[in-house]
């Protein structure tokens, strides 16, 4: 014992003092999520979306585990067994029935978790990478999500898969044999599927290990908040343990009864009916459609009649949001202080959610214009919109600290 000391903030007799003296985990705990981690007092349910995301991926985590005890990745048992899942496996259809509508849940957090950040300008200094590691596990989920739509190989998982593998194709030169090795095969079938699942199984872990630097970020310069202004000192926050536990667990509460709603009276709702009919190579469906998160970008990836055209605005819309942190030139963070550009946001989600209608219809009749006007607009808010109205927009006064502009709002 000579020499060693205790680290401070953790327990220090007992069994958790003896943990505690060889692996510090309960101070570390502490500082992360306890009385020690200071956060702005001011945080309103807004700042639920992202614990909620944590919850969400070990859900997804856990029951994707059970499932990949009983699901079998060939092509010829793999809608068969999903089938066993749900008959046979003891609460197999609750387990699919989570991990298929926790998915939903997944994406429908954390959207609301990046058009928080949007209106809160969460992305500028000092939070840009913090906003970075966000896009890049926004990435990984849709690609975790995009396999895991091929596992129980029904007839809108095989066509999706040969959709989107074959965008590959749209490179020049070399797309084709990229495809081909892509398939480890000549068609999509069971080399595709069998590697999709591998991968499937393996993301959702690399999403856990993002998501932990992503908090490593977060932690280095803490929340931003409703006014957008940083804390200036004790008087402007509050330990997140009991307070934004306390919030937390309430959102969650809420979250789980959404989720239990979903899974238990209208586990269907979300999904195609046409993927309980088996995969068919011969007959290719009518409409050929992605789940309900992914209908915006499906949208623009058709808004451009050429296929290389469409694969590139389709990338285009992630890698934009990449140049956020630099495109929005506003010297403010909060849209609340920025009267223009506040209207420019909702304006930018229903852009949003016209893309989404488009995507969910047979590009067709006024579809097809309307797509592409909503596409346009898309890259003109971020490309033209945000750098100029950040110029020209005279923001309102900000209040002289959160503590400040709290304790206003209690008097009135
Ligand atoms: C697995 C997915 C994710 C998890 C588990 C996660 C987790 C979290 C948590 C716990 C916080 C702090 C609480 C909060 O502000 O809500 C946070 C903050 C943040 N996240 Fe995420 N996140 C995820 C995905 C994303 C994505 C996709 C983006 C953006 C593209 C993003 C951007 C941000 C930003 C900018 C903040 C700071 C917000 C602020 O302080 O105002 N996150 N995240």
């Amino acid at each position: 014992m000579s020499g060693s000391t205790q680290p401070s903030g953790g327990p220090t007799k007992g069994v958790l003092g003896w943990i505690e003296f060889r692996l510090p985990i309960f101070s570390f705990l502490n500082s992360s999520v306890g009385y020690a981690y200071p956060a702005p007092k001011n945080l309103s349910y807004w700042w639920n979306f992202g614990s909620l995301a944590g919850v969400a991926l070990v859900i997804q985590i856990l029951t994707g585990i059970v499932l990949a005890m009983h699901y079998i990745p060939t092509a010829a048992e793999a809608f068969g067994s999903v089938e066993r899942i749900m008959r046979d496996v003891n609460y197999g259809w609750l387990l699919r029935y989570m991990h298929a509508n926790g998915a939903s849940m997944f994406f429908a957090v954390v959207y609301l978790h990046i058009f928080r950040g949007l209106y809160y300008g969460s992305y500028k200094y000092p939070r840009e990478l913090l906003w970075w590691i966000g896009l890049v596990i926004f990435i990984l989920m849709i690609a975790t999500a995009f396999m895991g739509y091929v596992l129980p190989w029904g007839q809108m998982s095989f066509w999706a898969a040969t959709v989107i593998t074959n965008l590959f194709s749209a490179i020049p030169l070399v797309g084709t044999a990229i495809v081909t090795w892509f398939w480890g095969d000549f068609s999509v079938g069971d080399a595709l599927l069998r590697r999709l699942f591998s991968l499937h199984y393996l993301l959702p872990f690399v999403i856990a290990a993002m998501a932990i630097i992503h908090l490593w970020a977060l932690h280095q310069h803490k929340s931003n908040n409703p006014l957008g202004i940083d804390m200036k000192g004790p008087q402007d926050q509050l330990s997140f343990h009991p307070y934004y536990t306390a919030k937390d667990l309430f959102g969650l509460g809420i979250y789980l009864i959404i989720f239990a709603a979903l899974v238990f009276y209208v586990p269907n709702s979300l999904s195609e009916p046409v993927n309980y009919v088996p995969a068919n190579p011969l007959q290719t469906p009518p409409h050929i459609v992605p789940e309900w998160y992914l209908l915006p970008f499906y949208a623009i990836l058709r808004a451009v009649p050429d296929k290389l055209g469409g694969v590139i605005a389709m990338a285009g819309a992630l890698v934009v949001l990449f140049a956020v942190p630099w495109l929005d030139t506003s010297k403010v963070r909060s849209a609340r202080f920025r009267p223009i550009f506040k209207w420019l946001f909702w304006v930018f989600v229903v852009d949003a959610i016209v893309l989404g209608i488009v995507g969910a219809h047979p590009p067709g009749g006024a579809y097809v214009p309307i797509g592409q006007i909503a596409t346009a607009y898309y890259f003109l808010h971020f490309l033209v919109l945000m750098p100029v109205i950040g110029k020209l927009e005279s923001p309102l006064p900000l209040p002289d600290s959160i503590a400040t502009a709290v304790l206003a709002k209690g008097k009135r």
